[in-house]
């Protein structure tokens, strides 16, 4: 029988609740279709610091280097609002991205038709809207070096962080957009800001030159990422795969949130390239909403983005692409039933908390696997 090596990394705030949901879909694949997952448990964020003095423990970080993949809740809280920087609970998730080299993070958003009415925008322009963002994650501003804050010793400090891109980083990025618009419309549009960045201006080029030699049959778009952030409201299904680097794909996900009606829906993968032997990839998947400290431990908190998440590990981790549909599916199947959490909520439908809405997606997902 084939195992399966799952790490999940529940972290802090309403992580642990969205996990456990994630956790009763995993045994429901062991028990009804031999699906083979061995489970090991670790910490990160605020937890880790709670129990180590650190984001994350090198057990652990040992741990995530050996599994197949990789499920990460969300880190953070008010609680570490005072701990030294370097070991705040948003570095635990920044080294496994660094240390695993995950430097492709997929987030799609979908409208899935049940929800068009939660969206802040109007239905026309986000039914049936299906794009990807591809954020480059282990460069640019979030690493690059120096970053610190000076004392110029007239009263007067400095802050410093760096933007910095070599070419292989952008290049590799760059084909897997266009890989991924392969299977998709085939279409990429790359963000920058060219007009006042010299790092947005070797961006344009390498995704022009890697798209010139290798995926020419690919329709390559160039924008601006601040009249990118514009038309992603104005008129989002315009967009396949939008490629991107670090902060910008930060910010344009979370704006890409609210066309999929709530932040608690999107899902994420960040990939590491594949192994020359075996193909692998490293791959840690998480929920792109945080830790949302206010809601946590109430059990009201939206599984769903968690649920998803752990589908697109089915889908590029395990190749089990059937499976994927299905647990897709069901959670489709759960809110064309009505079953809203809180923040989905919406005149006419059932509110339901956390716990009841994993078991009604953990239902229709054993059904539709029967
Ligand atoms: C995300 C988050 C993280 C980021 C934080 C928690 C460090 O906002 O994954 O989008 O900025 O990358
Ligand atoms: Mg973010």
């Amino acid at each position: 029988m084939t195992t399966r090596k799952l790490l999940l990394l529940p972290g802090d705030g309403i992580g642990p609740e969205a996990m456990a949901e994630v956790r009763k879909i995993i045994a429901a694949m062991n028990e009804q279709l031999g699906a083979g997952f061995e489970v090991e448990e670790g910490l990160v964020g605020g937890s880790a610091y709670d129990a180590h003095g650190k984001a994350i423990s090198d057990a652990d970080m040992a741990k995530a280097q050996a599994a197949d993949a990789v499920l990460f809740g969300a880190v953070g809280g008010p609680k570490w609002d005072s701990v030294p920087y370097d070991v705040r609970p948003e570095a635990g998730l920044l080294l496994l991205r660094k240390e695993m080299e995950l430097f492709a993070n997929l987030r799609p958003a979908i409208c899935y038709p049940a929800l068009a009415e939660t969206s802040s925008l109007k239905r026309d322009v986000i039914e049936g809207l299906d794009i990807l963002i591809l954020r480059e994650l282990t460069g640019g501003v979030y690493f690059g070096e120096p970053k610190e804050i000076i004392d110029l010793g007239n009263g007067q400090k400095r802050a410093i962080d760096t933007q910095v891109y070599d070419t292989f980083e952008i290049e590799r990025i760059a084909g897997v957009a266009f890989e991924l618009a392969r299977t998709r419309r085939n279409h990429v549009t790359s963000m920058e800001k060219r007009n006042v960045m010299k790092s947005g201006v070797l961006w344009n080029e390498v995704v022009t030159a890697t798209h010139k030699a290798k995926y020419s049959d690919v329709t390559l778009d160039h924008m601006l990422a601040d009249a990118g952030g514009m038309q992603l409201v104005r008129q989002p299904k315009q967009f396949d795969v939008i490629v991107t680097d670090n902060l910008f794909g930060d910010m344009l996900s979370d704006v890409a949130a609210m066309l999929t009606g709530s932040l608690g829906m999107l899902p994420s993968a960040s990939l590491g390239a594949p192994d020359p032997k075996t193909g692998s990839r490293k791959a840690l998947y998480e929920p792109v909403h945080g830790s949302a400290p206010d809601i946590a431990g109430k059990g009201i908190a939206n599984p769903i983005a968690m649920i998803a998440s752990f589908a697109m590990c089915l889908r590029y981790s395990f190749n089990m692409v059937a499976e994927a549909d299905r647990l897709e599916k069901a959670i489709a199947a759960v809110l064309d039933d009505g079953l809203r959490t809180g923040d989905l909520m919406s005149e006419g439908k059932t509110e339901v908390g956390t716990v009841a809405m994993g078991d009604a997606i953990v239902e229709k997902f054993r059904a539709l696997s029967a």
